[in-house]
């Protein structure tokens, strides 16, 4: 297999990979002592590589991950459908052990059953039509339940978890999750998601079911050290030179966020002969600003005029302040409370998000955007 230039929009693994030694030594840690562990950051930063990789690198027979994603999930019940079958299917070697453990601690699950893909596809539990009350805690203590029959711990990890707060009956859902989960002697869980501010509302005040939960792994940029060295070397290794001010340009202009550190080299790397030059970085820019415009004007037509002018404030650098005089008479963002709702209501749909009591886009690439 030659090896891979740029990837961008789906986790990343080996020689794509980079840093990230902190974390993946913390959650290691996390998974071997069986502490349940929340990584936290906005979305395409690598939450999803780093557990894939931590799962990989866990090598103790003794310790079993099962990796799930619940992003399809929109009730409570489709949740647990998600995780049973993904619990089922990594814990076990053969069909037969699935059946198994179906019918020793799930007896009034249905199971669709699919002869035509391969054994561990086989078989997929379904809520049967009218079994109007499904078995929730049954599926969620079957984790528990393998662990105990056979011997190991097991570390469920979650992608996506922010879903559950869209069901129907969310917080009584979480409380559920809660009380079952902190029962379980031989079961830790990895949870993650990608809108840092939903994932914040899961545990942020002791009114919260997951308060406390466990471990909260905050992952921070890729520092410039980590990049200059992947980035170059693949120049390099592809026969192309770039100089450590151009990455640093890379790296400043999408604000350290991996995925369009990624992508925007992509482009240079289409862009440009044996030695990179501004005008191919300044080529790869207006490419990824393109690439992205119909992603932007969909995820920002519905919003009101005061909404766009509060997102063009973001967008020329102002971070802070948006209740004073010079902010708002600027940006014709209203009163001062009307400017704190307009922010109240960008950040409930996750186009900006709090760092360190600044506020950001989301998106760096959509503050290019704002200004073409
Ligand atoms: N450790 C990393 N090294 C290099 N690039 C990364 C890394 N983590 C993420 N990326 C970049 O970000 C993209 C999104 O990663 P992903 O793990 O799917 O993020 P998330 O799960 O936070 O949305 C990847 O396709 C890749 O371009
Ligand atoms: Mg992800």
């Amino acid at each position: 297999m030659t090896d891979q230039v740029f990837i961008f929009g789906k986790p990343v693994e080996g020689n794509t990979f980079t840093d990230r030694e902190k974390e993946s030594a913390r959650l290691a840690a996390d998974f071997a002592g069986g502490i349940n562990s929340f990584i936290v950051s906005p979305r395409r930063w690598g939450k999803t590589s780093l557990v894939k990789k931590v799962i990989r690198e866990t090598d103790n027979k003794k310790i079993l991950c099962i990796f799930t994603d619940v992003f399809k999930a929109k009730t409570s019940g489709e949740f647990c459908e998600i995780l049973g079958n993904a619990v089922l299917k990594q814990s076990a070697t053969a069909i037969d052990e699935i059946l198994e453990n179906v019918r020793r601690f799930l007896g009034r699950i249905q199971l669709g059953v699919n002869l035509a893909s391969d054994p561990t596809n086989a078989v997929k539990i379904q809520f049967g039509l009218n079994d109007a009350q499904p078995p929730i805690d049954d599926i969620l203590n079957l984790p528990e339940k393998i662990a105990e029959k056979k011997n190991v711990r097991i570390v469920v990890c979650i992608d996506e978890f922010q879903q559950i707060t869209e069901f129907a009956d969310s917080l009584s859902f979480q409380k559920r999750l809660r009380t079952v989960w902190q029962h379980q002697q031989n079961v830790s869980y990895c949870l993650f998601g990608s809108k840092k501010h939903m994932m914040e509302r899961l545990f942020d005040d002791e009114a919260k079911p997951f308060y406390k939960f466990g471990d909260i792994i905050y992952l921070k940029r890729i520092p410039f050290a980590y990049w200059e060295a992947y980035i170059s070397g693949k120049f390099k290794a592809e026969g192309k030179s770039i100089s450590s001010d151009q990455i640093e340009r890379i790296c400043q202009t999408v604000d350290y966020h991996s995925s369009y550190v990624q992508q925007l080299c992509w482009y240079i790397y289409l862009f440009s002969d044996n030695v990179v030059t501004n005008q191919d970085i300044d080529a790869g820019i207006e490419e990824l600003i393109d690439q992205n415009t119909a992603l932007f004007e969909s995820r920002t037509e519905n919003l009101t005029p005061v909404q766009m002018r509060f997102l063009r404030a973001l967008a020329d650098g102002v971070c802070d302040g948006f209740s004073s005089a010079a902010v708002i008479s600027k940006y014709k963002l209203g009163s001062s409370a009307a400017s704190i709702a307009t922010k109240k209501a960008l950040l409930e749909k996750g186009l900006i998000y709090m760092e360190e009591s600044k506020c950001l886009l989301a998106d760096p690439v959509m503050g290019l955007w704002l200004h073409r």
